[in-house]
Parts: C-alpha cells; structure tokens; sequence
C-alpha cells in the first residue's frame, strides 16, 4: 500500500484510502471512493470530524484559538487593516498594494446605489417585520434585477456580483433598519469609507446634518473584520450547497442570511444582549448559570461556546476591546450591562462546568453590547453580521465554483424507515 494512504476495513472489505495533507491543522482521509470499495457511508451529523471541501481562504486553530485569514492573523488585520482590505486579501489571496486598494474601493464604492425599484420592495413588508427575514427577501431578488452578473461561468461577471453585493449589502441592510424605524432611506454617499457611509445610512436624517464620529466608525470597521469569515460554518456551508447547484451568487447569499438567522449561529448576538437584559443585576448571574448548567433545562448562556475554538474566540477578545472603545468614546460609565457580562464570564470561566466542557465566550457575547451602544436595536445585531460575512460567503463561493473537484453537494444518509411495501388501498386500511 502508497505511504500516502490508509487503510480501513470494513464488513469484510478493505478500502484503501487517500490521505490528504494540509498546510497547518488536521489532514484529511479521502473517503470518496469509501462507498465504491466498501458498499458503506460514513456517518457524521453535524460534520463533527468531515471536511466538506479544500479552501485555502481562512484557518481556525480552535484549541489554541487561532484565526488566520490568507494566512494574517485576525488580531492584526483588525489592528492594522480596514474592512475593504480585508475583503481584498479574502477575495483575491493576497494584501492589496496601495494602488490596488484604491483600485478596489473606487470599485466597492461606485457600486453602493441600489436600484431605485428596489425601495419599493421594503414596501411590500410589514413595519413590524425583523429586518432580518426583510434582509433574506430582499437579497435574493437582487438576482432579479442584476440579470448581467448572474452567469457563474463568466469570471468577470462573478467578480461583478460579489463587488456589487460587498456594496449593495450595508444600503440594503440600513434601508431594513429605515424601514423598522419608519424613517426615509438615507442613499450612500461615496466620499466617505465604508463604514462611515454605512453608519451616516443608518442614522443620518435629511433634516439634519450629521457628522460621523471617526473612533465610532473605526469600532464598526472593526466589528465587520471580525465578522468577515470563519471557514466552513452553517451559513458559509450553506452557500457553498446552495451554489453546488449552479444557482446564481445573490440567491446563494440570500440562502446564506436564512441560515445565519439562527440563534445557534449569527442570531447569538440579538439572543446574548436580549439574555444579559433579562439577567438585569449581576446579583442575579448565578441563577443562570445554574440554569446553564441543568441538564432538563433547554437554557444556555448565549454568547458562550462554539464547535470549533475550544479556547477563548480571539474575535471575542477584540470585541471587549473594541466595547470598552466604544462605551468610552460615547462616555457611558456605567452600563449595567457590560457590568453583568464582565462578571457572568469572570464567573464562567471559574466554574468547573464551563472550564470541563471548553465553553467559553465567543464573538457574540460581547458584540451586542458594541452595536447597543453604537445606537444599533437588537434585531439590527444578526443583519450587520450577515452584511460582514458577505465577502466571506462570497470569497468561499468563489473558491468553491473555480474548483476543479466541484460537484454539486449531495450528501447520502443512514435510512431508519420502513422497508419496501405494499401500497394498501384506502378502503382496506
Ligand atoms: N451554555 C451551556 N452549555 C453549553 C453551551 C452554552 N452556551 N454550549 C454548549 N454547552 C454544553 C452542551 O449542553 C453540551 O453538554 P453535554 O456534552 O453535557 O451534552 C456541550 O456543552 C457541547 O455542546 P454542543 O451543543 O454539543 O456543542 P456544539 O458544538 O454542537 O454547539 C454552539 C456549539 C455554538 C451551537 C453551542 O455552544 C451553543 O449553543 N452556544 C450558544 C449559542 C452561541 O453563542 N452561538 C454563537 C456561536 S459563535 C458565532 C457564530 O458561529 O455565529
């Protein structure tokens, strides 16, 4: 047998099976020929020990609690980079020269309008509507209306749409946020970065002047690096499946935002701070740790936990940075609610519970608290993490269709039902 390969045996078969290294973190076993050797599946729910394909776009070390992008540390893109950039370096492999990147934002930025029907979707919705399921709506139709970058097969034309949606993603999700609040939509103005525009989108009235507050739209710039990829998660792999098919980038995205909504993925953040509220006094924090912590008790700390960093999140410890940047800038003391989140992990992290089972905080735990202060409802929390994770989903898709192994995603299942029967008539059953 190759050295390169391994071995199994199974049921009285032996498959031999390729090995396949990585750059850094685990290799792989090629299980594709698994079923033609063996007459078997392998069975993995949750994709606890597959990988579902090769990138080379980003890494987790999750038990030293690493996050690499094209190789940089997150710690550094979100110390020394801007958004853009790093939506550059996700996209194209590499940093961008100073030219480069100016080629790249004029690019980004000449691309922010949406098409004036657009507006009159929002219309179509309730105001009540969280602007999360407006955000899944209106995602996918722009499929509809940008008919000449929807061919997969054309680079150019995939190059267009993923700069189109980078673009196009904070004017639609502030136009949900207008639209929430029953303000008029505020269109982007070019001049200014991309954050600044986005926060001037949100919260600038045309009766008023509004300045941006640079230490702010820094901490937002900050908040979407942290928010920009994380490999193969549930909505990244959702629109890698989704793409499979050959359906066109906007629906992809769109399939992505339906998934991130979950409370278990991107809607942690909306469910950390509603959370942190109900706790109300740090007198409080040990009734639900308790609760975390009771096995018939379907509660868990929001915010806390995840399937890969078996460690501290590296984002999470940017995040708090980047809270207490903010409560300072703006001159809240005292937020009660930092107060608790502060003592609710000081605790976890002590409590044999959390210590045994790695449970630590994630990104989410201390974003809500950022994005409260920066004037940002809960429901708006998941949509500006879908609107960061674009350029993920969509340097991932892209990776995804320029693969020369690309099939579309099919997976294959242990079948518990009934076996084959006779169809019975209604009127003898
Ligand atoms: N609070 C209390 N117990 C927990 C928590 C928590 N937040 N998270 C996991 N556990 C326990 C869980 O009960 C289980 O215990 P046992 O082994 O006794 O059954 C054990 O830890 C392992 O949990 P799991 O559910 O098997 O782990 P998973 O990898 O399937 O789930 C997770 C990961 C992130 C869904 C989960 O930790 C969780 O629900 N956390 C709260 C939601 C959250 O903060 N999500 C944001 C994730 S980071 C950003 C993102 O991806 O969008």
């Amino acid at each position: 047998m190759d050295n390169n390969n391994a071995c199994v045996v199974v049921g009285g078969h032996s498959a031999e099976l390729k090995l396949r290294s990585s750059t850094i973190g685990p290799s792989v076993l090629d299980i594709g020929s698994l079923y033609e050797q063996t007459k078997m599946f392998t069975y993995d729910p949750g994709f606890t020990s597959t990988a579902s394909c090769e990138s080379s776009i980003t890494f987790i070390d999750g038990d030293e609690g690493v996050l690499l992008h094209r190789g940089y540390p997150i710690e550094q893109l979100a110390e020394h980079g801007d958004f853009l950039e790093v939506c550059y370096l996700l996209l194209y492999g590499e940093l961008p020269t100073a030219a480069q990147k100016k080629d790249f934002d004029y690019r980004v930025v000449h691309h922010t309008m949406v098409h004036e029907q657009m507006s009159r979707f929002f219309t179509g919705f309730r105001r009540d509507a969280h602007p999360m399921a407006v955000m899944c709506g209106c995602v996918g139709a722009l499929s509809a209306f940008y008919h000449d970058s929807t061919d997969i097969t054309d680079p150019h034309q995939r190059m267009v749409a993923s700069l189109r949606m980078i673009a196009k993603m904070p004017t639609l999700a502030a136009m949900a946020y207008k639209y929430h609040i029953g303000q008029p939509f505020v269109y982007p103005k070019n001049d200014l970065d991309y954050a600044s525009n986005f926060l001037r989108m949100c919260f600038a009235v045309p009766c008023e002047e509004y300045v941006v507050n640079p230490v702010l739209a820094r901490a937002m710039d900050r908040i979407f690096i942290l928010h920009a990829d994380h490999e193969q998660n549930a909505s990244t792999s959702t629109v890698r499946l989704a793409g499979s098919s050959g359906a066109n980038p906007f629906a992809c995205v769109a399939a992505g935002i339906a998934c991130l909504w979950g409370p278990a993925h991107g809607g942690a953040n909306e469910a950390a701070l509603n959370m942190l509220t109900e706790i109300g006094t740090v007198d409080r924090i040990p009734e639900y740790i308790a609760r975390a912590k009771d096995k018939n008790d379907p509660f868990r700390l929001m915010g806390f936990g995840h399937r890969v960093y078996k460690n501290y999140d590296p984002r999470a410890k940017i995040m708090q940075k980047t809270a207490h940047e903010v409560l300072g800038e703006l001159g809240i003391k005292d937020d009660p609610l930092l107060d608790i989140a502060i003592e609710l992990e000081r605790i976890a992290l002590t409590d044999d519970y959390f210590i045994e089972k790695k449970l630590y905080p994630n990104v989410d735990f201390y974003s809500g608290i950022t994005l409260k202060a920066l004037g940002f409802p809960t429901t708006m929390f998941t949509v500006l993490f879908a609107l960061a994770r674009t350029v993920g989903w969509i340097a991932q898709w892209n990776e995804m269709i320029e693969d020369p192994e690309q099939r579309i995603g099919r997976p294959r299942q242990l079948y518990t039902g009934e076996p084959q029967r006779e169809y019975v008539p209604v009127s003898k059953r």
